[in-house]
């Protein structure tokens, strides 16, 4: 226990020392080095955006705004901005997932489609296993929602669940909508966390 937090202090200064606004930065950099899944030039809806820890690692990705790429932000509470390494490649929404739809989304960027999609959205935990489970399930389904209409095909989707009794069910539902579909548990979550990310690759577009 004592090391498991002396780890989350590690990553608690970490995140402070190079300017992230929360140690989920790391979780999604993690991701992003076994997967290289934001390029210059990309556009990237984040899903559950605040405080913007996710935003920023985008932002280093994707590049400055002469590159082209986008990193758009949606979340119910509102982001803090600047952030530090976005600049205006960032938009950012204050809005609900279940009330926004795919084509308001997709006119804040003035393009068709998203290169990736990412939902690291958690409704405040009450404690309860099933309940954290079902209410995770019930947004990373929004978040598969909204992907299937804003992404080209082809393109990646990276979503936060905590495991339980729907995970494989959902897991399944990712992989009829992607070429691949995997859980992954970065280092930097918490070991007695259920929580998983689910990445996707190759959208394969409903015909
Ligand atoms: C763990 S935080 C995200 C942290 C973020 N990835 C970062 O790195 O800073 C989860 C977020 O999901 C958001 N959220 C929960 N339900 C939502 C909903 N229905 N629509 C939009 N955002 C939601 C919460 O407001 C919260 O800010």
């Amino acid at each position: 226990m004592a090391a498991t937090r002396e780890i989350q202090d590690h990553y608690f200064r970490e995140a402070k020392r190079l300017g992230y606004v929360a140690r989920s930065a790391f979780k999604l950099t993690e991701i992003l080095e076994k997967k290289s899944l934001i390029r210059p030039g990309h556009y990237v809806l984040d899903l559950g955006c605040a405080p913007g820890a996710w935003l920023q690692v985008a932002c280093q990705h994707v590049g400055p705004a002469s590159k082209g790429g986008l990193v758009l932000g949606l979340d119910l509470k509102s982001v803090r901005t600047p952030l530090r390494f976005c600049d205006e490649a960032l938009i950012t929404r204050e809005s609900d997932v279940f009330k926004v739809t795919a084509g308001e989304l997709l006119d804040l960027t003035n393009r068709r489609h998203f290169d990736l999609v990412m939902s690291d959205m958690m409704a405040s935990t009450s404690g309860h296993h099933h309940t954290d489970h079902y209410q995770s399930i019930h947004l990373a389904r929004r978040a598969l929602e909204l992907a299937g209409e804003v992404l080209r095909a082809g393109g990646s989707f990276i979503v936060k669940v905590f495991e339980g009794a729907e995970y494989p069910a959902f897991l399944a539902e990712c992989r009829a909508r992607f070429d691949k579909a995997k859980g992954f548990k970065p280092k930097a979550s918490r070991n007695e966390s259920t929580e998983m990310y689910i990445i996707g690759e190759g959208f394969v577009p409903a015909k």
